[in-house]
C-alpha cells in the first residue's frame, strides 16, 4: 500500500523531539521555530506533559460520553479560568475544522437561519461547512460549494455593514479568525472585530471567533481577539490545545442553550485527551506561558526589525509573519537546510514563526542570527 500522496514534503524522518528542538533520523539537531505547525504549545515531550499522558493511559484511555468523564469538568473548570471565560461552556472534538464545524452548526441551531459571513483569505478547516467558509476555491469541492457563505473583504468595516444593513436578519454567524494564519497572519482590527461584536448583537447572529491558531496563548492573551476587549459568543479551539495530541473544542457563551443530542462526537472529550489538555494548561499556568509569549514575541519582532529586507512584519506574540520580497524567497529554504531551522509559510513568501511558548532567549538568539547571515551573505 501506498499513501495518499496530498502533501508536499521535506525529505526529513523526526525521529524525537525535546522542548524547541527535534533530531532526525542521522542525528542532526534542528530548532523547531514552526511549533509543528502551531500546535507544540508548551515543548516537545514536556515532562509533566508525558507523565500526565501515562498516568492517564494506565488509568484508563477512552471510553463513551455516554457516561460520566470527572476530567472533562475539571479540564472546563481550569481552561474557564486561565482562558477568563469562566461562565462559558465546553464542547470537546478533535481538531481545529471541527471545532468550526460544529460552531457553525450550533450558531445556526441558536438562531435558525443559514447564512454566514465569512472574509477573503480566511481558512477555517477542510471539512464540508469549515471548507466552505474557507477562501481557497482549490481546497473546495463541488459537494461543499453552497450559497450560504458571504466572503467580504477582511478589515473592511462598510463592507460589513452594508451587508448587515442589507441581510442582518439571515445571517446566522459570521467568522473569523483574530489574527489571520494561512493568509499570512494577518491581524484584524480591533475597531472591526468590535464592529463584528455590535452588528451580531444588533443582529442576533452569532460571532465565532477562530482560535485554532491565534488562540491558546500564542499571541500572549488567552484569545487573539481578547486585544479588542470584546467577547465572542464561541471561540474554536484545536491546534495548541493538546500539545500534539488531537483535541479540539468550542467555548459557547451561556446564552446559547444545550439540548441532548444536538452536538455529537465518539472521541471527543476522552480520558486521555483531557490529559493532554490539562498537562497544557497546567504547564501554561506554572510557567507563565502567556507572558513568555508575549516578551518573546516582542524580542524576536524587535530583532526583526532591523533587517530593512523585509517587505513586511507582522504579527503579536509567538504568532510572526516574515513577509520576504521576490528575491529573498529562498530565505526559508536556506534556514531549513543549511542552518536547521524548521518555519512555517503562507504563500507567496511569508515565513511563519509559530514556536513553542516557552521558547527562551537563547533559541530566538539562535534563530535571529541565522536570519542575519542568510541576508547580510
Ligand atoms: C485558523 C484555523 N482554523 C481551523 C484550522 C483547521 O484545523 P485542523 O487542521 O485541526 O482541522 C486551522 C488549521 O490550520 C487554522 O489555522
Amino acid at each position: 500500500m501506498t499513501l495518499f500522496d496530498v502533501y508536499p514534503i521535506n525529505n526529513i524522518a523526526i525521529e524525537r523531539a525535546e522542548g524547541s528542538y527535534v533530531w532526525d533520523d542521522e542525528g542532526n539537531i534542528y530548532l523547531d521555530m514552526y511549533g509543528g505547525h502551531a500546535v507544540i504549545s508548551i515543548g516537545h515531550t514536556h515532562p509533566h506533559y508525558v507523565a500526565r499522558l501515562q498516568h492517564q493511559l494506565h488509568k484508563i484511555g477512552f471510553y463513551s460520553n455516554s457516561i460520566e468523564i470527572p476530567i472533562q469538568k475539571e479540564l472546563a473548570k481550569k481552561l474557564g479560568e486561565i482562558s477568563g471565560k469562566e461562565d462559558y461552556q465546553l464542547f470537546m472534538c478533535n481538531s481545529g475544522a471541527e471545532a468550526n464545524e460544529n460552531a457553525l452548526k450550533l450558531a445556526s441551531f441558536y438562531n435558525g437561519r443559514k447564512k454566514v459571513v465569512s472574509f477573503t483569505k480566511a481558512f477555517h478547516g477542510r471539512t464540508s461547512l469549515a471548507v466552505a467558509v474557507t477562501d481557497n476555491p482549490n481546497i473546495v469541492a463541488p459537494i461543499n460549494e453552497t450559497d450560504n457563505v458571504k466572503f467580504l473583504p477582511f478589515n473592511d468595516e462598510v463592507a460589513l455593514a452594508n451587508y448587515f444593513e442589507h441581510y442582518g436578519n439571515d445571517i446566522s454567524s459570521v467568522i473569523v479568525e483574530g489574527i489571520q494564519g494561512v493568509g499570512g497572519i494577518r491581524e484584524a482590527s480591533k475597531s472591526f472585530l468590535q464592529l463584528i461584536r455590535t452588528l451580531c448583537t444588533k443582529y442576533n447572529a452569532v460571532y465565532i471567533a477562530d482560535s485554532v491558531q491565534c488562540g491558546y496563548g500564542r499571541t500572549g492573551q488567552f484569545f487573539a481577539h481578547d486585544y479588542a476587549g470584546i467577547q465572542a459568543d464561541i471561540y474554536s479551539m484545536a491546534k495548541g490545545m493538546g500539545n500534539g495530541f488531537p483535541v479540539g473544542g468550542i467555548l459557547i457563551a451561556p446564552h446559547i442553550q444545550p439540548k441532548h443530542f444536538m452536538l455529537g462526537t465518539t472521541f471527543g472529550g476522552n480520558h486521555l485527551a483531557c490529559a493532554a489538555a490539562l498537562a497544557v494548561l497546567e504547564v501554561m499556568e506554572q510557567e507563565n506561558l502567556l507572558m513568555n509569549a508575549k516578551h518573546m514575541g516582542d524580542y524576536i519582532q524587535e530583532g526583526l526589525k532591523k533587517f530593512t529586507q523585509i517587505k513586511e512584519l507582522r504579527g503579536r506574540g509567538l504568532m510572526i509573519g516574515i513577509e520576504m520580497p521576490e528575491e529573498w524567497a529562498h530565505v526559508k529554504k536556506d534556514l531549513l537546510y543549511k542552518y536547521k531551522i524548521f518555519t512555517g509559510e503562507a504563500k507567496p513568501n511569508t515565513i511563519r514563526l509559530l514556536p513553542a511558548l516557552n521558547i527562551s532567549k537563547k533559541e530566538a538568539d539562535l534563530f535571529l542570527d541565522s536570519f542575519a547571515t542568510i541576508l547580510n551573505a
